[in-house]
């Protein structure tokens, strides 16, 4: 449930419950006490009661207060009477202290009683004379010899009043616990959908504050604070991913350290043993230095390479390499890129073509430098492992509706199905090619970087022993 819905709900339960459960409780309260002590509390009955007091104040007309001396007289007595008969009411009229009509037996004490009672108030007008109870009205009045006096009038209640009385204290007390219970009922909920489930956020928020993040957080309460958990959770996996991420960068870092050092030394050692090879006069003919010094450039350019694609592989990686976008023509771009690799190829034996089978678009946004480096590892490494006599690079031109796709496809040793799943990340190199061919396994590492820098994407696809397609999908500009 919405918070917002739970407090609305709660606070008119909080008024309506009791006020309903009062209800039905006092109509089976006044049921089941008329049937115990029976009562007849029937409308009646409560009608009747109205209906005295109207009486009451009728007969309380002006003519009794101007006129009191008609209650001396019979005919006038005999009218109050059946007024009063009607109702099952009596009459006491006092003349300075001493009754002059009365249609009750009434004693002194008692009188004095009704005198009290009648001038209080509604609820406290009620006074026992022989064991029954009255309801009592004191009407003051002026004799006109100057003497003054009381009418009192007084009609019997039964139970009914008492039966009142006793519902009204009942009701009244039944709504006091009720309206308690409802309470009390309203704070547990709350405390169990609300605050008991903010308190274990609270924890959550302490444990993943402490780096615990072994646990999961589970959903409970209302809609906003389930959100809330949903978030937290969502928060708490993010920061296990991290966490992952950083150890296996960690790892990543500990093994770029091992490799660069072992990749690095073996040219090293090569080029330390020319030159002192030069130093110690083994390389006694010029022809010899020469061949030395030729050896060792070409060890200090592979050195340098690698630094280049380690320096390169590890800026990416830093998300410090700014992408230069240009619209650029894919076709002339790859004949460019063919043009300028071709010579090279044909000193290994290796053959280059151009398939272009585009139709509708030809442009693609790219960052010439940077694909072309992608470009010349590719067909670098389709070189380095080639196995076959003639060797032969194929590279296709395709498109799909939003997308240009382009296939570097070779007749090498192709890729064992093994190594087919690593041979984009960092220093992979497949058991076959390792020790063999010059390289780093950073090549296709940060191929890949640059194509996913582009919103492009980098696959492989072999032919074991067969040879190897590289696949480039980059989004038409
Ligand atoms: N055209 C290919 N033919 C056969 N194997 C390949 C080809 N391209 C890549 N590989 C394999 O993938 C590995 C990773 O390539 P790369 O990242 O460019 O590293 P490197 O060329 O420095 O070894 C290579 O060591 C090689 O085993
Ligand atoms: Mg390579």
């Amino acid at each position: 449930m919405d918070i917002k819905k739970r407090l609305i709900l709660s606070n008119a339960a909080i008024i309506v419950l009791p006020i309903l459960a009062t209800l039905v409780a006092s109509f089976i309260f006044t049921f089941i006490f008329a049937r115990i002590h029976d009562v007849d509390i029937s409308y009646n009955t409560v009608n009747k009661l109205t209906q005295v007091q109207y009486e009451f104040f009728k007969a309380d007309g002006s003519v009794l207060r101007n006129t009191p001396e008609v209650l001396l007289d019979k005919e006038f007595q005999q009218y109050i009477v059946t007024r009063l008969e009607n109702v099952e009411a009596d009459i006491v009229v006092v003349k300075e202290h001493e009754r002059i009509f009365e249609t009750i037996p009434i004693g002194t004490i008692e009188l004095e009683k009704c005198l009290k009672a009648g001038s209080g108030n509604l609820f406290s007008n009620t006074v026992e004379i022989n064991n029954d109870k009255y309801m009592v009205k004191v009407i003051n009045v002026n004799f006109k010899d100057g003497e003054k006096g009381n009418v009192v009038l007084l009609a019997p209640t039964g139970n009914e009043w008492a039966t009142t009385e006793t519902l009204l204290l009942f009701s009244t007390s039944f709504f006091i616990v009720s309206f308690i219970i409802v309470n009390i009922i309203t704070i547990v909920i709350f405390s169990k959908k609300i605050i008991k489930p903010l308190a274990n956020l609270q924890k959550v928020a302490v444990n993943i504050s402490e780096g615990n993040l072994d646990f999961e957080v589970v959903e409970d309460g209302d809609a906003q604070i389930r959100d809330l958990c949903r978030s937290f959770e969502k928060m708490r996996l993010k920061l296990v991913e991290a966490v992952y991420i950083q150890q296996k960068y960690d790892e990543n870092r500990k093994m770029l350290f091992s490799s660069i050092s072992h990749d690095l030394k073996t040219p090293i050692t090569a080029v330390k043993g020319y030159v002192e090879g030069i130093l110690d006069g083994v390389a006694n003919t010029p022809q010899k230095i020469e061949k030395y010094l030729n050896t060792i450039y070409s060890k200090t350019v592979h050195m340098d390479r690698m630094i280049d694609d380690l320096l390169l592989h590890s800026k990416f990686d830093m998300g410090k390499v700014p992408l230069n976008f240009e619209k650029t023509d894919i076709v002339t771009y790859f004949e460019d890129c063919i043009n300028e690799v071709e010579t090279e190829l044909e000193k290994d034996n290796i053959d280059i073509e151009l398939h272009n089978e585009l139709t509708e678009c030809r442009y693609v946004l790219l960052d010439r430098d940077k694909i072309r480096r992608v470009v010349i590892n590719i067909i670098d490494n389709s070189r380095k492992y080639m196995d076959k006599e003639q060797g032969k690079i194929d590279i296709f031109l395709r498109e799909t509706s939003a997308n240009v796709i382009i296939e570097l496809k070779d007749n090498g040793s192709g890729i064992s199905q093994k190594d087919l799943p690593y041979i984009f990340d960092r220093f992979y190199r497949a058991d076959s090619s390792r020790g063999t061919s010059k390289g780093s396994g950073l090549g296709l590492a940060i191929a890949k970087q640059i194509i996913e820098g582009h919103g492009g994407r980098i696959w492989a696809i072999s032919r074991d022993g067969k040879g190897t397609s590289v696949m480039i999908s980059l989004v038409k500009a």
